[in-house]
């Protein structure tokens, strides 16, 4: 009975495929009323295989209900990878990848796939739409994938990540009347990213936000330490040429389990999956492997992106802290703010030398997961990586506030807009919790959640 329990064990609020693995997420939108959630989905083992679209709804984007699988592989596709979902004559549309594997190397297909749904629920493909005669000689057809679509002055436009034959990572702009026809616009960019190649573009016009993901990109000074990571860029998009005019840039997330985010369509909140790529996921032995994010507003400001998680619980501990607090919790939501902080020391899941620590040194936020429990090792040889050790910038304020989102086998890590995720396995019942903070006023609340 323990460990039938014990292999059912799952994140308590964070969407997972229930079992197998889960990456991506995908088709975010808010359709008649709820928010719904599709993920890319191997349903029979703990390993990546033949991409499905896993599907969960929710009214609040915290308590999640399960809906059948939407997207199966067949058709001519091996796998059904990540894309997006748009609402158009009552119908909720998904524009995805369609993988053709077609013996592997040069003869790989990656094209953009439409599928139709009138209740929801069931979806009906309608095969490709945006094929290899819709890619400009110079990209090419095998890494071609990701389609994000929005709507915009009675166009559908939709960016694809792709790569440049005699290159590394671009994004192109296409635009269509019907969903059915698209018509390339423009490079966005016109330049190579910085890794091999882009994944899962997202835009949001309201924001004038990008968002992507980007494979084997060097690290820049401690930051995109992960084999693969995540940019944001605040500018905008000029319709009549299809270029992006960059303001700013920056890292979506600073934390080693953070990847391929996507903003729902109609409502903006982001989702990522929270997990890496290459690494060992020690909950495979509950039957299940990856998971995803809270859900964050997103707000740019002064060029600047902010994050901040949309859980909201019961409060359960509201105290002023002067020194030190110790508390116990391991699924809930902390609210630390403090004033002129000198320093702060924040440890989680501990419990015999087990610990999850964030702590403040001098311009940086330093997380340490190494007393976490399990190991996760990835193929990262860094010397932070291997110590377990993720950084974040740290701007000395009158007024600083920390957000901790906790759930069995996560942290999420908000501290004045910026974030860092990370995944963490410690023994079941590591439940305590320290604060050593030294700071004109501080405040700490636990709420619970679910
Ligand atoms: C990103 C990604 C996407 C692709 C999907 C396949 O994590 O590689 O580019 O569509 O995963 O599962």
């Amino acid at each position: 009975m323990e460990e039938k329990k014990e292999k059912m064990l799952r994140p308590i609020f964070h969407v997972t495929g229930g079992n197998g693995w889960i990456n991506d997420p995908n088709g975010l939108v808010l359709y008649k009323g709820r928010y719904h959630a599709f993920y890319q989905h191997y349903p029979h083992d703990v390993h990546w295989g033949p991409m499905h679209w896993g599907h969960v709804v929710s009214d609040d984007l915290l308590h999640w209900e399960r809906l059948p699988i939407a997207l199966y592989p067949g058709d001519g596709e091996d796998g059904c990878f990540s894309g997006s979902a748009i609402v158009w004559q009552d119908k909720l549309w998904l524009l995805y990848t369609g993988f053709s594997e077609n013996g592997g190397g040069e003869n790989i297909r990656q094209l953009q796939c439409l599928a139709s749904s009138d209740d929801g629920v069931h979806f009906t493909k309608h095969g490709v739409v945006i094929g290899e005669k819709d890619l400009p000689a110079e990209y090419s057809p095998c890494d071609f994938r990701d389609p994000k679509v929005w709507c915009k002055d009675g166009w559908f436009w939709c960016i694809v990540a792709a790569r440049a034959k005699e290159g590394r990572g671009r994004i192109l702009l296409y635009r269509s009347q019907d969903l059915f026809s698209w018509e390339f616009v423009n490079d966005l960019l016109g330049e190579d990213s910085l890794g091999i190649m882009i994944e899962c573009p997202d835009y949001i016009e309201e924001k004038g936000l990008l968002l992507c993901g980007e494979q084997f990109q060097p690290h820049e000074g401690n930051t995109h330490l992960n084999v693969h990571t995540t940019r944001w860029y605040s500018g905008s998009i000029d319709y009549q040429t299809g270029r992006f005019t960059v303001k700013n840039r920056g890292i979506i997330d600073y934390g080693f389990d953070f990847y391929a985010p996507q903003t729902f369509a109609y409502d903006g909140a982001m989702m990522g999956w929270l997990q890496m790529w290459d690494r060992n996921i020690p909950s495979e032995k509950y039957g299940f492997a990856g998971m995803l994010t809270a859900a964050r507003k997103l707000t740019v400001k002064d060029d600047e992106l902010y994050q901040e998680p949309i859980v909201k619980g019961e409060t359960v501990v509201e105290q002023e802290v002067n020194g030190r607090i110790c508390d116990s919790g391991k699924i809930g939501v902390l609210r630390i703010t403090a004033d002129n902080v000198k320093s702060l020391r924040l440890a989680l899941r501990q419990k015999d030398g087990q610990q999850t620590t964030l702590a403040l040194d001098g311009d940086e936020w330093v997380f340490n997961r190494s007393l976490s429990g399990e190991s996760m090792v990835g193929v990262e040889k860094d010397a932070d990586s291997l110590a377990g050790i993720r950084r974040m910038p740290f701007k000395k304020a009158a007024h600083t506030e920390l957000i901790v989102v906790m759930d069995e086998f996560s942290v999420e890590i908000f501290a004045d807009g910026k974030a860092l995720s990370a995944t963490v396995y410690p023994d079941l019942d590591a439940d305590k919790i320290t604060l050593d903070v030294d700071a004109d006023y501080c405040k700490y609340v636990r709420e619970k959640v679910l």
